[in-house]
């Protein structure tokens, strides 16, 4: 059920579920809408990926980085769910946690499913072989992951007997059991890709293993009770997406995506969330695209104007580092993600970014083998053969950073915004116009 007049913070009634997606390749800015939509909800949840995700919110003059941990961590009247969807590396889960407390952020109010899965360290090791045997066979086949074991993990997931779950890490003789099994035949499968693959020690990764979850044994509940604990007294649960729509594992560029279903798509099975209750979706979009690891980007300008993209908009990996592929913003792209998603409403990040370019071309259709077409090809064989159509509209000037209201913003940028949102077919009701909370335009 949505309100009529939904406002973007609250497009869904007490008792339902707002989901917060990114539309593009990753890194559109999520973590800052998540971060400010929260305060009104219960509880956030996060439903997919792992530590492959990067989230950052800047306030009082200073970055914080998430990897695993929902950005609703930083109000600490809300409940932080990592959901059963997410793959959790419960070394680099300890490192956030402990990060955190040294800022002085507490995390009592974190809980992690016990039906997520664990990444081990042979995942992380099996990601980095697989990229590299593939980047060996031909220089654009490999997918560019993070290496952070996530394929991996999911595949595990899929396979079941090879299995581990977060709910396992407390209970050190099935630990021992499984992991004695497991260990020494994937270090067999790994020499048989890569004869100087280094091989993991079963008993370390036991012990390892059984310290994680004296660790992490406060913070693993039954996430999706604590879910419907939320709707049973009529709160409301904000779903955090990580990655995003274009690197959905079905209904992205495949095979150049990751292995969790990122978009809306995934909310549901990923969270326990029945999909009645999902009553609102809010799409985080760039003002312009960018993309890192491999894999087509019709829009990308390898030139001048990528490089001006990337050093105003600081396009580098937060989990990897990476400068991050640059280009115009893809309408075609968007459209389809708005339309896959049910996207109510799009928080468009990073506006200011595009100040002092003289022409903002968006691209509007894509011609194929000579043949145009306004629709997103379903895989990347198709996605690389694209031709991007221009529209080419006016740039902007100025710095944007103070500016609060739509009706202050320069008359070209209200323009390029109108042109998204008409194209895209959906209301832009959030504009990022600088890093921090506070610069962000709200449009009733
Ligand atoms: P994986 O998720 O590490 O397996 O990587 C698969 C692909 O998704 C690679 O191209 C990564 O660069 C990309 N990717 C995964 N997570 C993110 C993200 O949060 N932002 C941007 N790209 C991502």
């Amino acid at each position: 059920m949505r309100p009529d007049n939904s406002d973007v913070f609250e497009l869904c009634s007490p008792g339902h579920a707002q989901a917060v997606i990114g539309l593009q390749w990753g890194d559109e800015g999520k973590g800052k809408v998540i971060d400010l939509l929260a305060p009104r909800f219960q509880a956030v949840v996060r439903y997919n990926g792992g530590a492959n995700a990067g989230h950052s919110v800047v306030f009082g003059g200073k970055r914080h980085s998430l990897h695993l941990i929902p950005s609703g961590v930083f109000h600490p009247g809300v409940l932080s769910i990592i959901g059963n969807g997410v793959v959790v590396d419960p070394g680099a889960l300890i490192g956030e946690i402990e990060k955190l407390s040294v800022a002085g952020i507490t995390t009592n109010r974190l809980k992690v499913s016990s039906r997520a899965h664990v990444v081990f360290p042979y995942h992380k090791s099996e990601d980095a072989i697989r990229e590299r045997t593939l980047s060996e066979r031909a220089a654009d086949s490999s997918i560019g992951t993070t290496k952070r074991g996530i394929g991996p993990a999911y595949a595990d997931k899929a396979t079941r007997s090879t299995a581990i779950r977060m709910a396992d890490l407390l209970r050190p003789e099935r630990l021992r059991e499984l992991l004695s099994q497991i260990v020494p035949a994937r270090n067999r499968e790994l020499a048989a890709i890569d004869r100087d693959a280094e091989p993991c020690d079963a008993d370390s990764v036991i012990e390892q293993a059984i310290g994680w979850g004296r660790a992490l044994g406060p913070y693993i509940e039954d996430s999706v009770r604590l879910v419907q604990d939320v709707f049973a007294s009529n709160g409301r649960v904000l779903v955090e997406g990580a990655n995003a729509t274009l690197l959905d594992l079905d209904h992205g560029t495949f095979p150049f995506v990751t292995s969790s279903n990122c978009s809306a798509l995934g909310v549901c099975a990923g969270s326990g969330i029945a999909p009645r209750r999902l009553g609102g979706i809010v799409g985080v979009a760039k003002a312009y695209c960018t993309r890192v690891g491999g894999g087509p980007f019709p829009t990308e300008q390898a030139n001048e104007h990528g490089d001006y993209i990337r050093e105003r908009g600081r396009e580098y990996g937060t989990t990897t580092g990476r400068p991050r592929r640059c280009g115009w913003l893809d309408l075609v792209a968007l459209r389809y993600a708005v339309r896959l998603n049910g996207v109510d409403a799009i928080a468009l990040t990073l506006l200011d970014v595009l100040a002092g370019l003289e022409e903002l071309p968006l691209c509007v259709g894509y011609r194929i083998g000579g043949e145009l077409t306004e629709h997103f090809p379903p895989d990347a064989y198709d996605l690389r053969r694209v031709e991007p159509v221009y529209e080419r509209v006016r740039g902007f000037e100025g710095d944007l950073s103070g500016v609060r209201r739509f009706e202050d913003l320069p008359g070209d940028a209200r323009r390029y915004v109108e042109f998204i949102e008409t194209f895209a077919g959906a209301p832009v009701r959030m504009i990022g116009v600088g890093p921090d909370r506070e610069q962000t335009i709200i449009r009733g």
